[in-house]
C-alpha cells in the first residue's frame, strides 16, 4: 500500500512542477508566476482542490506521444475568496506554451460545469499560446465548447478574466464573453492576429505593445476593465471584484458591516459646483465624498474617461454607480462612453445590484464622427440598458441634464425610483447658448450693430437661464421627486436605497430582446 501511496505523491509532485524547473525559471525571468503560485495569491489559504490533475493529451503524431505533462497545461479546480467557493482554471506557460488541448478544455469545461450546478462564480487565469496546433480543428472545437458555457452561463455566474500573458487569435474570445477582463502590464497582451500577420495582410508595423498591450486595451479598446501592475495586483484584484458581487443571478450582493455614518452631512458637497457652469469638477471626488468609507473601485478608469462607472457600497450594501464625468469633455455622452456604461449598466441588473446614478451631462457630443460612428445606436444601448433594469435606481442630478441625454441619464420615466436632484441643477432641452441661437437666430442676424447684438443675446440667455436652468421645472411635473440639499445627499441615497430593498419589478416574458448592437 505504501507503494501505492508513494506513488501517487509522485505523480502529484510532477504535476505540479508543470513544464519543468527550466521552463519554470525562464516564466519568472519574464515577471511572471506560474499557475500554481497565481492560485495561492488568488485564493483564501490552503483552500484551493484541484481536479483532473492526470489528465494528459491524446494526440500521438508530432512525437507528442512522448510530451506527456500531467494535468497537461491548465490547472483546474475550486476554492474560496473570503470564504465563498469559486471555480477556476489557471493556464499553465510551462506547458507546451499553455496552449488549448482537447482534453485540456474538456478540464475547464468541467468547471464551468460544476460552477453552473453550484451558482458560483467561475474565475480563468489566462497565459497561453493559444491552440495546440498539432491538435489542429480538434483544439478549435475545445474553445467552442468553452464559449457556448461563457454565453450560458452570462447573467447566471460572474465570469472574470484575469489576462496575465499571450491570450492571442481564438482564445480571446473567452474573456470577451466573461463579465470583467484584468491585464497585466508589459507581460500580458490580447488579439486576434499578431503583429507578424498584420504586417503580411496590411502592410502595417506594429509591436505587440502597441497591438494588443494592457494599456492599449485599458485605454483605446476597453477590451480590459482593469489594468494591473503585476500578476500579484491582478489577482487581488478579482478578489476586491468578487467581493461587490453575489455568487449568482439568484441571491443579493454580500452586505459588510458599515463603520462610517450613514447620515454624516457633507458641507463641501454644498461648494463642490463652481459657479461657472463651464468650469469643470472631478466627480470622483463626490463618490468618494458620498459611498461608504470613500471607497470606489472605477471599471474602465482609463477609458471614456468622460463617464465614470463602478462599484461603491452605501451603508455596507454594494451598488453600481454611473456618472457623467465633468473632468472629461464635460461629461459629454459619446459612442465609448455610452458603450462603457450601458454594459455596466446590464451587468448590475444581471446580478441584482443597485445603481446610483450622478448626473451632469451636457448632451451628446455632436459630429461626423460620431453620427457616422452609430452614436445613435451605441447611445440607444445606454437608454435601453436603464429602461430595461428592474434593479432599484436611485438619480441624483447634480448639474447639467441636457435634452435627449437627459432622457437616457436614468430618468422618471425610464422607471427611475428616485429621482432627487440638487438646487444647482438644470434640467432642459438644451443649454442657454444653444437655445438662444435657435430661438432667436433670425432676429440676431438682423442685429447689425455687433455691441446691440451682445447685448441682446446676453439678454436671451439670461432670460432662458433664469426659466429653464433649474431644477424646478422638472420638480413642477413630478420627473423629480425633490430637490434636496448636497451635504444630504449621501443619507438620501442610504435611505433611497433602503426603501427600495424590495422592489419587485418584472419585464414582460420574451425569448431576449432585441438591444441595438
Ligand atoms: N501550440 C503548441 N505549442 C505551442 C503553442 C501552440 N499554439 N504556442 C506555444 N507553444 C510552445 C512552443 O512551441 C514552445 O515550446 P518549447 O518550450 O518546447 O520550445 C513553448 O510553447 C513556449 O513558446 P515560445 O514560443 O518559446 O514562447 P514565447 O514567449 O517566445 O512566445 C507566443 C509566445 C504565444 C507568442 C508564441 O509561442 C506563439 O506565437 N505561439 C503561437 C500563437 C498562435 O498563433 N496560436 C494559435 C492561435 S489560435
Amino acid at each position: 500500500n505504501q507503494e501505492k501511496i508513494n506513488e501517487l505523491i509522485e505523480k502529484r509532485a510532477k504535476a505540479k512542477l508543470g513544464g519543468g524547473e527550466k521552463r519554470i525559471d525562464s516564466q519568472h525571468a519574464k515577471g511572471k508566476l506560474t499557475a500554481r503560485e497565481r492560485i495561492d495569491i488568488l485564493l483564501d489559504e490552503d483552500s484551493f482542490e484541484e481536479f483532473d490533475m492526470f489528465v494528459t493529451h491524446r494526440t500521438k503524431s508530432f512525437g507528442l506521444d512522448k510530451q506527456i505533462y500531467l494535468s497537461d497545461g491548465v490547472v483546474t479546480g475550486h476554492g474560496t475568496i473570503d470564504g465563498r467557493i469559486v471555480y477556476l482554471f489557471a493556464q499553465d506557460f510551462t506547458v507546451f506554451g499553455g496552449s488549448l488541448s482537447e482534453t485540456y478544455a474538456l478540464k475547464i469545461c468541467k468547471v464551468m460545469d460544476m460552477a453552473m450546478k453550484i451558482g458560483v462564480p467561475v474565475i480563468g487565469l489566462n497565459d497561453s499560446g493559444g491552440a495546440r496546433i498539432q491538435e489542429g480543428v480538434r483544439s478549435l472545437a475545445g474553445y467552442a465548447e468553452i464559449f457556448q458555457r461563457n454565453i450560458m452561463a452570462s447573467g447566471v455566474i460572474p465570469q472574470i478574466s484575469s489576462i496575465l500573458g499571450p491570450c492571442a487569435g481564438g482564445a480571446v474570445y473567452s474573456p470577451a464573453l466573461t463579465d470583467f477582463t484584468i491585464m497585466t502590464e508589459e507581460t500580458s497582451y490580447m488579439f486576434v492576429t499578431g503583429p507578424k500577420v498584420v504586417q503580411t495582410v496590411t502592410g502595417e508595423v506594429v509591436t505587440t505593445e502597441q497591438l494588443g498591450g494592457a494599456k492599449i486595451h485599458s485605454t483605446r479598446s476597453g477590451v480590459s476593465h482593469f489594468l494591473a501592475e503585476n500578476d500579484e495586483e491582478n489577482l487581488l484584484l478579482v478578489r476586491k471584484i468578487l467581493s461587490y458581487l453575489p455568487s449568482n443571478n439568484l441571491e443579493e450582493a454580500p452586505v459588510i458591516t458599515c463603520n462610517d455614518p450613514i447620515d454624516r452631512l457633507e458641507d463641501a458637497l454644498n461648494e463642490i459646483i463652481p459657479e461657472n457652469p463651464n468650469q469643470p469638477y472631478d466627480i470622483v471626488d463626490v463618490i468618494s465624498i458620498l459611498a461608504d468609507n470613500g471607497e470606489f473601485t472605477e471599471v474602465h478608469r482609463n477609458y471614456a474617461r468622460n463617464i465614470s462607472v463602478g462599484f461603491a457600497r452605501f451603508n455596507g450594501h454594494p451598488v453600481g454607480i454611473v456618472a457623467n464625468q465633468p473632468k472629461y469633455y464635460a461629461g459629454v455622452l459619446d459612442i465609448e462612453a455610452s458603450r462603457k456604461a450601458a454594459r455596466f449598466v446590464r451587468f448590475c441588473d444581471a446580478f441584482n445590484i443597485p445603481i446610483v446614478t450622478l448626473v451632469d451631462v451636457p448632451g451628446f457630443l455632436p459630429g461626423t464622427g460620431q453620427e457616422y460612428g452609430g452614436i445613435i445606436l451605441h447611445g440607444a444601448k445606454l437608454l435601453f440598458a436603464y429602461g430595461e433594469a428592474t434593479v432599484p435606481k436611485v438619480t441624483i442630478t447634480l448639474r447639467k441634464s441636457y435634452g435627449g441625454a437627459h432622457d437616457v441619464m436614468s430618468c422618471k420615466q425610464l422607471r427611475g425610483d428616485v429621482n432627487y436632484a440638487w438646487p444647482t441643477a438644470e434640467i432642459a432641452v438644451m443649454g442657454a447658448k444653444g437655445a438662444v441661437e435657435v430661438l432667436e437666430g433670425s432676429k440676431i442676424r438682423k442685429i447689425e450693430d455687433a455691441e446691440e447684438k451682445q447685448e441682446f443675446i446676453q439678454k436671451k440667455e439670461d432670460e432662458y437661464t433664469q426659466k429653464f436652468a433649474n431644477p424646478y421645472e422638472a420638480a413642477k411635473y413630478g420627473f423629480i421627486d425633490d430637490v434636496i440639499e448636497p451635504r444630504n445627499t449621501r443619507f438620501r441615497i442610504v435611505r433611497a436605497l433602503e426603501l427600495l430593498q424590495n422592489k419587485k419589478e418584472v419585464n414582460p416574458p420574451k425569448k431576449h430582446s432585441n438591444i441595438p448592437l
